[in-house]
């Protein structure tokens, strides 16, 4: 079996429904269960044997170690991580506990166990560790986009987090020879993805008649990938990918903020429209996020070439299924709007808007 770390999660939910859905292999998931995971993310596998469920800290080491020597697995898939750069402005402490100690603690009980195994098992190992783009930092309209060689200079504290994540993953390798494999992915959207991050917060407020809140200028651009791709790609580099190699992960869809969110709006009204007007009316331009990072974009030219892999899903063909996905489950989006929520976006928005009216 394969170990998940934070499979209850957003992209880690959406690859142990893929794994499941393509493999008899089995997945143990390890999650914390924070206020990002969310069980009904795997509701489909309540009576399938194959997915076993523990709720766990990966900074507790023993907790980990123990579940690694009693499941044996050939592999740690480790997603687990405090993900949202606004919550890293707010309180950036969760950040470092989980990514930086929490990533040291699982390494360490990854190395222990490794290195009791025989030794093709040994050889075999993997320990696939699932990082961001946004350790790169930011780059100007014109620079090229991130390669697996580009200097890391990272500008949030949740960047910086998983910058020292990637750091650690890369001395466990070099020094002790654990076998590491590094991902370094663009923003994902798709099914089950948190409605504290744009795309599905900006559906989930446009259908609730609410402001559809653009930081800044809106200029900001990300390059998104449809989360199906990114698994694909997880298990491809995990399948094929060489020991201490770093791969980057993009979709070659470089969008401005305010574009995606015109697309968005754009396909609303066309699949859900208002009684008058357009979702566009309630675009809301709020106060920008702090040291916003203005460009981010990737080479994804290393996976492509060594390992076979591409994204499946232009900007278009995947937004468009996701829209779709958030339309057919209100209920889901419904649930996770519960209290903790509520006050995140209060925390988060009503001091924007502040900001904004008194500039
Ligand atoms: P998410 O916030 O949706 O999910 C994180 C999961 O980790 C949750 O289920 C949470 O309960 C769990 N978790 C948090 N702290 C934990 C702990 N201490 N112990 C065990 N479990 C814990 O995040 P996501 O968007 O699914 O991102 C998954 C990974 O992919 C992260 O490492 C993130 O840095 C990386 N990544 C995300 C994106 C993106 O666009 N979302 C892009 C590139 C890379
Ligand atoms: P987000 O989904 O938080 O991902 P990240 O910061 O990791 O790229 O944000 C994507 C972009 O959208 C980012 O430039 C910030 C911007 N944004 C808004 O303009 N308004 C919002 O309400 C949110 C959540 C994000």
């Amino acid at each position: 079996m394969i170990l998940v770390t934070g499979g209850a999660g957003f992209i880690g939910a959406n690859f142990v429904l893929d794994w499941l859905a393509q493999s008899d292999e089995a997945v143990l998931n390890v999650d914390k269960l924070t206020y990002a995971g969310n069980l009904n993310n795997l509701s489909t596998l309540q009576d399938d044997r194959r997915h076993v469920f523990v709720r766990a800290d990966i900074c507790d080491q023993d907790a980990i170690a123990a579940l690694l020597n009693k499941y044996q697995p050939r592999a740690v898939v480790h997603f687990a991580a405090e993900s949202h750069v606004d919550r890293s402005i707010h309180g950036p402490r969760d950040f470092i506990n989980t990514n930086i100690n929490g990533t040291f603690s699982l390494l360490e009980a990854a190395r222990a166990y490794w290195s009791g195994l025989p030794d093709q098992k040994q050889r075999d190992f993997r320990f696939l560790h699932v990082s961001t783009d946004e350790v790169y930092g930011s780059l100007g309209a014109d620079d090229a986009p991130f390669t697996e060689t580009t200097a890391y200079a990272p500008n949030s504290p949740y960047s910086a987090s998983k910058a020292a994540s990637d750091h650690l993953v890369r001395s466990y390798h070099h020094t002790y020879g654990l076998p590491t494999l590094t991902t370094n992915c663009s923003n994902n959207y798709g099914p089950y993805h948190f409605p504290e991050k744009l795309i599905p917060l900006i559906i989930a407020n446009a259908r609730a008649g609410k402001p559809l809140p653009i930081y800044g200028d809106g200029q900001q651009v990300r390059d998104w990938l449809y989360v199906g791709d990114h698994c694909a790609a997880i298990r491809r580099v995990l399948e094929s990918g060489k020991p201490g190699e770093v791969y980057n992960v993009g979709g070659w869809n470089e969008k401005a903020n305010l574009d995606v969110v015109h697309v968005l709006c754009d396909m609303l009204d066309q699949m859900d429209p208002k009684q008058s007007g357009s979702y566009r009316d309630q675009i809301t331009f709020v106060a920008d996020r702090p040291g916003h990072d203005r460009r981010y974009a990737i080479d994804a030219r290393k996976i492509e070439r060594e390992l076979g892999w591409k994204p499946s899903e232009t900007f278009d063909s995947g937004i468009r299924k996701t829209v779709e996905w958030y339309l057919a489950h209100q209920e889901w989006v419904g649930d996770v709007q519960s209290g903790e929520y509520l006050k995140w976006v209060e925390k988060n928005y009503n001091q924007r808007t502040a900001e904004k009216e008194a500039t």
